[in-house]
């Protein structure tokens, strides 16, 4: 980390805006001044403006109840007719909402009147089988139109949405659809992913069943399936509904009722620092405000001439708010692709970029850095020259990768938009505005108008510039979360306690401010780590390397990796009994598949090492700090604190 930081402490470029794209940009520096002088106010205007509300709110912030925060409470308005029927009730029906290109390379244009009639009929099957205010469905789909229509029908008819990422596993599925208690599940067959269907419905199948061994009713009463990847499925009558079956001859007339702004609009898991998902809790009005007002400023959509591309499926926060709410609140032109940047060779992207001449770009910083590895030859081999915009999410973004975006994808013009943020803060916080902002590589720069962030130190006490601590928010916004489903408790104790008495909410972020008082994201200051911009947690991984036969004890860190941010790296001690009976060859291997499908792919470790002791304090904590040290193969740092302080030469050797 400290050679990181000194680096980045070195990076001195800027980039100010061309008086061009200032002249024709979204937001107007003003627009900071006009926020600070009152930010309820502000956003106020911002939602009025953005959104129509079926009844006007007269309240804008409520925050007699800290850290429950009520936001334009008395107002009401539908989630589903901001996005879709008050567009083509304005004439804009025959715009393209999405430009689908699924990965085997067939096409689908969906046009705003098409999706609202799709959503419509989707909201009557729903309703049809039981659905209503306040129900929980999950949604477990590929990066297919029918996975927004999915989102956008269950928020129409007051019901509440979980998408689960499609990589995670049956048992990662199974614990989120058990905590949100969900009536129905929306799947598909299967998706196409590197060339193959990668089967969804059997995960569903299989997080369904066996639930009497583990004490659970079972709360889902139906699952409705897309048809998309053609894989063979076995099929429950009476539970399972294949989609094509009921929507098309469903009725497209359907009306939008409103419902309050601080309705529940959808719950999304992320990882904390204990081995349970947290179910992130969203509302309505807030929510799309937030949403569509950074999406419109952030990314300067001209919502009649851009074509916007956002690569995050919606299995993430990202997917939500930058692929569905706020693009569609904006009446934006969106392409969504199905598959994986690689298939069937690189340079996938860029084709999707130059046939649809995608003018807005939001990615990854892991997927740039997979790029730089494979060389510009392959985006230069493109007409990339539509590219306006360019925004990078999800982890810190190294000044290299920043400047190859800027130059190799970005002809060294478009504008780079760094954006801060979080499943939990709903939208965007921290970021650059283009046409604005003189832009410096790796920096996500400064609070976005109607935001309050700082720096803090552990006590709370805003650090000065030039200095680092920790990343806090120190006024509510509208799009913040509105708690942890089911567990009030746990939302306050992770978020709000560390600087109760300040009233600051705790991000989990390291960051410094510079000399300008410009934020760098330093990486997390938890036990959650961050492998190519997902959330992953040290302790999650533990739990399940332990639920192996073969483990007696496991330890979890995040070393930095040079193409996903960081890489899991995972310690383990075997069971004696285990190792009288067996073999260790081979087991590293075996345990690395054994976490992959038990929490999903993504958090499948690097490596495993099997080691004979653990660092730990005299109170018996691990010491992750060392093994970091270890796993970045750097000198092993202050051991005085172990209660066996040779403990890490053995570990040492044992790695080599
Ligand atoms: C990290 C993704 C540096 C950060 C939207 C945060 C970033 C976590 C950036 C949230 C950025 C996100 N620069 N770090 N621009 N954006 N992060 O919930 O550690 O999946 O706490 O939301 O990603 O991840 P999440």
């Amino acid at each position: 980390m400290s050679s990181q930081i000194d680096h980045l402490l070195n990076e001195n470029r800027e980039f100010p805006p061309s008086p061009e794209f200032a002249a024709h940009a979204v937001a107007k520096p003003e627009i900071y001044e006009r926020a600070a002088a009152d930010p309820e106010a502000f956003w106020a205007e911002q939602s009025r403006e953005l959104l129509t509300w079926a009844k006007p709110f007269t309240e804008v912030l409520d925050w007699s109840n800290p850290p429950f925060a009520k936001w334009f409470a008395d107002g009401e308005l539908n989630l589903a007719y901001n996005c879709l029927d008050r567009h083509v009730e304005a004439g804009n029906g025959d715009r393209v909402a999405f430009h689908f290109e699924g990965e085997p390379g067939d096409t689908r244009t969906v046009t705003y009147s098409d999706l609202t009639d799709e959503v419509k009929r989707l909201a009557n099957v729903l309703e049809g089988l039981g659905i209503g205010k306040g129900d929980r469905v999950a949604l477990y789909l590929p990066m297919i139109p029918e996975a927004v229509a999915a989102m956008l029908a269950v928020v129409r008819i007051g019901a509440i949405h979980s998408v689960v990422f499609g990589g995670f596993s049956a048992d990662s599925l199974r614990a989120r659809i058990d905590d949100a208690g969900a009536k129905l599940v929306i799947t598909a067959d299967g998706g196409w992913r590197k060339g193959k269907v990668s089967p969804l419905k059997p995960a569903v199948d299989q997080a369904l069943a066996d639930r009497d061994g583990k004490g659970v009713q079972a709360t889902v009463e139906n699952v409705l399936v897309v048809r998309r990847g053609e894989n063979d499925v076995d099929w429950i009558e009476g539970r399972d509904v294949w989609y094509h079956d009921v929507v098309p001859q469903a009725s497209a007339e359907h009306e939008a009722q409103a419902f309050p702004a601080e309705s529940p609009a959808f719950i999304l898991y992320t990882s904390g620092t204990t081995g349970n998902p947290k179910g992130i809790l969203h509302t309505s009005g807030g929510y799309l405000t937030q949403a569509a007002f950074t999406h419109r400023n952030v990314f300067d959509l001209h919502p009649e001439s851009d074509v916007y591309w956002c690569t995050a499926d919606i299995g993430w926060i990202t997917g939500h708010s930058y692929a569905v709410y706020g693009p569609l609140a904006n009446g934006a032109t969106q392409v969504l692709y199905e598959g994986t940047p690689e298939f069937p060779k690189p340079g996938r992207w860029w084709d999707v970029i130059e046939k649809y001449g995608v003018t807005i770009f939001y990615t990854a910083p892991t997927a740039i850095r997979g790029f730089m590895k494979q060389g510009r030859e392959i985006p230069q081999a493109r007409d990339l020259s539509s590219l306006r915009v360019l925004g990078s999410v999800g982890e810190p973004i190294n000044p290299e990768a920043w400047m190859w975006y800027r130059d190799v994808v970005g002809a060294g013009t478009a504008p780079i938009v760094d954006t801060w943020w979080q499943t939990e803060t709903g939208a965007i916080m921290i970021s650059p505005l283009p046409g604005i902002t003189a832009a410096k590589p790796g920096s996500a720069q400064v609070p976005l108008p109607g935001i309050s962030a700082t720096v803090v130190d552990e006590q709370g006490t805003p650090v000065d510039n030039d200095n680092g601590g920790l990343l806090v928010v120190t006024k509510p916004w509208p799009s913040m979360l509105r708690g942890i489903w089911g567990d009030p408790e746990r939302f306050v104790d992770t978020y709000w306690k560390m600087f109760a008495d300040k009233g600051f909410y705790f991000a989990g972020d390291g960051a410094r401010l510079d000399e300008d008082g410009d934020v760098w994201l330093l990486g997390r200051v938890d036990d959650v780590m961050n492998v190519s911009g997902h959330r992953l947690s040290t302790a999650e991984i533990e739990s399940s390397l332990v639920a192996h036969e073969a483990t007696a004890e496991a330890a979890v860190v995040g070393a930095s990796d040079e193409t996903t941010g960081q890489a899991v790296v995972a310690f383990v001690i075997l069971k004696e009994s285990f190792l009288r009976e067996n073999s260790a060859a081979g087991l590293a291997d075996e345990l690395r598949k054994w976490v992959g499908t038990q929490i999903g792919p993504i958090a499948r470790p690097r490596d495993v090492y099997v080691v004979s002791e653990l660092p730990k304090t005299r109170s018996g904590k691990i010491m992750r700090r060392l093994l970091r040290d270890v796993a970045e193969g750097r000198e092993v740092g202050d051991t005085q604190t172990l209660a066996d302080t040779a403990v890490m030469s053995v570990i040492s050797a044992q790695v080599k």
